[in-house]
């Protein structure tokens, strides 16, 4: 059965809670913008094109919320709303980038009453989540056109149906590249410290049936140097208009790695994922999350807590070392700025 790690009707947004994963597959629901920022937060959705969706459903409970009041006050709680949902994580750009389109959509319409405005949000939410679908799908079918035949492909954190509104980007490649009989195995790194890969990308690759193998982020490079790897696939967070490319603490280690042992390695991710605005990866905003994370591993203290602790969420792999940015509009190769620019609609 298709996973729904998002699912928006009758007014409440119905994630699966990935913290509980895979030993539990439980359902929360938001029925308040403050539910769907704390649920982005707190990553009980997460994954950069999820947490845009999530973030257009929090913007339509907003209005929702607000649209009983006076249009001038609607319109301002509706902004201070928006502001909060934007700034729930500060790396992904999806987020930000649904909620532009959403405002876009009120001030389009600002002549509107509020109840007449949430309508239209609640068909623009309904949008962006429907074309993320179909975004992954279109990727999947680019991505499994550089996969070779019995290929073993590393991946790392989650980047699978649960981290978009269905399907996945670079697991979606992998996906497509199993249903059409390529018979490709799968390396999938735990992903420390919140083990994205163990508990998320496991559970999916098991539920698919394709065969994988899961490993502690520090083997990967020696499968790399033993010639074990064909081809890296990873997600992104955020790509700037050089190709520079933010995806989950680890991403750049892999991609060096790669490099230095010419392993082909592409990111895959929607054109929702860049940032049209900033010129390089030195100018991504990179989340930092809390020590515990570090010094706890699943609930139990594994460090001693006066320890200083540097937890940074997210790398920037550097668009040398990519050999290709596979979007839904079609694989972006070097010169990277150039065939960036000609994606912006
Ligand atoms: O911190 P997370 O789990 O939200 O990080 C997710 C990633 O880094 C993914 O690789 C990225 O969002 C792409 S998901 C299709």
């Amino acid at each position: 059965m298709e996973i729904k790690s998002i699912e928006f009707k009758d007014e409440v947004l119905r994630l699966i809670d990935q913290r509980k994963l895979p030993l539990v597959c439980e359902v929360v629901e938001c029925k308040t913008y403050r539910e769907v920022e704390f649920a982005i937060r707190d990553m009980i959705v997460r994954g950069a094109p999820a947490i845009g969706a999530a973030g257009a459903f929090g913007v339509v409970l907003a209005a929702k919320e607000f649209k009983h009041l006076p249009k001038e006050e609607f319109l301002t709680e509706l902004a201070a709303a928006n502001k909060c949902i934007a700034a729930a994580r500060p790396t992904a750009v999806n987020l930000m980038w649904a909620v532009a389109k959403m405002e876009g959509v009120i001030n389009a319409n600002r002549d509107l009453e509020p109840d007449g405005i949430y309508r239209l949000l609640a068909q623009e939410a309904d949008r962006i989540a429907m074309e993320d679908i179909a975004a992954n799908k279109a990727m999947a079918r680019w991505g499994n056109e550089i996969v070779p035949h019995g290929a073993t492909i590393l991946t790392h954190c989650n980047t699978g149906a649960l981290a978009t509104v269905g399907y996945g980007t670079a697991l979606g490649v992998i996906r497509e590249a199993h249903r059409t009989g390529k018979r490709i195995k799968v390396y999938a790194d735990e992903t420390r410290p919140r083990l994205q890969g163990a508990r998320l990308t496991a559970w999916e690759l098991v539920r698919e049936g394709i065969p994988s193998t899961l490993i502690p982020d520090s083997v990967a490079p020696t499968l790399i140097r033993d010639g074990k790897i064909d081809l890296v696939l990873v997600g992104a967070d955020r790509i700037a208009l050089n190709g520079d490319t933010a995806n989950k603490i680890g991403t750049y280690m892999l991609s060096e790695i790669a490099r230095r042992f010419a392993v082909p390695f592409y990111v895959v991710a929607p054109v929702s994922t860049i940032d049209f605005a900033i010129e390089s990866g030195a100018q991504i905003v990179i989340e930092e999350r809390d020590k515990k994370e570090v010094t706890h591993v699943g609930g139990e203290q594994v460090a001693p807590l006066e320890i200083e602790v540097y937890n940074p969420a997210f790398d920037v792999t550097p668009h040398e070392n990519i050999t290709g940015i596979i979007t839904e509009k079609g694989i972006i190769r070097a010169p990277f700025r150039e065939n960036i620019l000609k994606l912006k609609e």
